[in-house]
């Protein structure tokens, strides 16, 4: 990669070190007072993503859906959920963001649509064997009556992914029950999907997040699994590669280098590379390094790895430190064991939420200084934490419903954002309106007020962290390499006159540049503490 200029409207590879910011949009800002978010919120408040320094906005689905998972249950891809606003307002988004330099990524789904989509309302309507029912995986149940499921699949959300219908037959949901799976060995699915990524295309999307990206195709026996048994029934099948090399060719077709990033949850590194490939989608989320404890090692081959995997593809990296899938960032790092796991996460684990804050601002001065592009989610910048004691007659999140209450959830991550004031809604509303989902009462120190005044904040942090991401010319480009540190502090250097450093062990390290930025304060004599970073100038 060249020395681009970093501003978004000048650089033709934008996606390759692009600072992509992530709205949930039920959750950002609600601009018409019914507690929801709504993209009239997020029309007020781009020029705070603008301030910020993002070069582009990746939305969370917008599209008309019953909501049944959080709007990844969709009922029509070409238009916008009157809970979020219209179609002319998702235009006129995408063109303002645009004015102020900020791309617009959507969400695309395809490996299942919501109950309420037209196709699968249809194939209710008809009988076993219709035509209609081929656009989904319909089966024949085991056993006598066919009471038993078809296979011995298990749901991504837990529990069993088949629901029987009155007519007998079962359909497949890899997720919830109100999101059947589609059959992309039909025809008119692919065809289907090709048109909506146009759809978007010709809106001024720059680019589609592609959900679920590597479940799509599944065998067409639809076995039972048996663990270790090649290719895998519904992962990571070859079919999915050709079906990307065709959306590849799409996004080629427009100006501007539109993207295709991937949710490639993929344990084998090598089979996750394979995305990658020059024909096939331009990034995918590093879920590797989101994942990875706050350890030297273990970040540090986290990073290794990455970089190892992405160089013979010729992709860019991604850091990602969180989603909203996963655990903020404060509060897992606060924890004893700082691993993110969907299936360790339980209700009532001890958190330091001062010692996850300390090491969350050390992990945004690392993953904003490595080579690549990087995501945030929103309210990362804020430093909100995982809010744990949502009553639970307000969670919605089908993780916690289906695992009969056991799993909190993904709710906590989602909990809408405070921008000013000192009491619910803090200013997410502008009406007395009640969120969605309840806002604690300690968050007036968090908002974007009370943080854009404070020198020391979270806010502040990644403000100047993306100032200088776009102005160091030693952060364009990919040059990175280690340098000589303890074991317990990663140091590395981007070009010949920039450095980062991180400690995380208990002995402070001496600096002998000037600081650029630091995480968090020096001790008196100029050294690193522990759980911080910090950003120097050679020479
Ligand atoms: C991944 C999305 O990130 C998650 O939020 C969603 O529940 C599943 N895919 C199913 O669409």
């Amino acid at each position: 990669m060249g020395q681009q200029s970093r501003l978004p409207s000048e650089h033709p590879h934008w996606w390759r070190d692009a600072a992509i910011y992530q709205v949930y949009p039920r959750s950002f800002a609600d601009g018409d007072g019914d507690g929801t978010g709504d993209l009239a919120g997020v029309r007020a408040r781009l020029p705070y993503l603008a301030e910020l320094g993002v070069d582009a906005v990746w939305f969370n689905p917008w599209y008309p859906s019953p909501m049944a998972d959080g709007g990844y249950d969709v009922a029509d891809y070409r238009g916008v959920d009157p809970l979020f606003g219209t179609l002319d307002e998702a235009e006129k988004l995408i063109a303002e963001a645009l004015g102020l330099g900020i791309r617009t990524v959507v969400d695309i789904v395809p490996n299942h649509v919501s109950d309420q989509h037209p196709w699968f309302r249809a194939a209710l309507a008809t009988s076993p064997g219709s035509p209609e029912r081929e656009l989904f995986h319909f089966r024949p149940g085991r056993g006598e009556g066919g009471e038993l499921p078809p296979n011995d699949w298990v749901s991504e959300f837990g529990g069993c992914p088949w629901t029987r219908l009155p007519d007998g037959e079962w359909y497949l949901h890899l997720f919830a029950t109100q999101q059947p799976d589609l059959n992309w060995a039909h025809p008119e699915v692919r065809s289907e999907h090709e048109e909506i990524l146009r759809f978007w295309f010709d809106r001024g999307a720059a680019g589609v997040r592609i959900d679920s990206a590597a479940l799509l195709a599944k065998d067409p026996a639809l076995p039972d699994f048996v663990r270790g048994r090649d290719p895998h029934p519904f992962t990571d099948r070859e079919e999915l590669h050709d079906i990307y090399r065709s959306w590849r060719a799409i996004a080629d077709e427009y100006p501007g280098e539109r993207i295709l990033v991937g949710e490639v949850w993929l344990p084998d590194a090598e089979r996750f590379a394979r995305y990658l490939r020059p024909d096939e989608l331009h990034t995918a989320f590093n879920f590797d390094f989101l994942a990875r404890p706050w350890e030297a090692r273990a970040l540090r081959e986290s990073i290794d790895g990455t970089l190892a995997l992405h160089a013979p593809v010729g992709a860019p990296t991604t850091w990602v430190l969180c989603n909203h899938d996963v655990t903020r960032t404060v509060t897992r790092y606060g924890r004893r064991d700082t691993r993110f796991d969907f299936a360790g996460k339980t209700f009532g684990t001890p958190t330091d939420l001062a010692l996850g804050r300390r090491r969350a601002r050390a992990a945004a001065l690392l993953s904003l200084a490595l080579p690549g592009a990087v995501y945030l989610y929103q309210g990362e910048e804020l430093g909100l934490p995982e809010v744990e004691d949502l009553p639970l007659d307000r969670l919605q999140d089908p993780m916690h419903l289906r695992s009969g209450g056991t799993d909190p959830g993904r709710d906590g991550c989602r909990v809408p954002l405070p921008w000013s004031g000192d009491r619910p809604p803090y200013g997410f509303s502008q009406a007395p309106a009640e969120p969605w989902l309840p806002q604690p009462a300690d968050w007036a120190d968090l908002t974007v007020e009370a943080q854009s005044a404070r020198a020391d904040s979270m806010l502040t942090l990644y403000r100047t962290a993306l100032r200088l991401r776009r102005t160091e010319v030693a952060l364009r480009g990919d040059e990175f390499g280690w340098l000589p540190s303890a074991s317990e502090v990663l140091a590395f250097r981007r070009g010949a006159d920039f450095r980062c450093v991180v400690n995380f062990g208990p002995r402070p390290v001496p600096l002998e540049q000037e600081v650029l930025l630091a995480s968090g304060p020096l001790t008196a004599d100029r050294q690193l503490p522990t759980d911080t970073a910090v950003w120097l100038r050679v020479g």
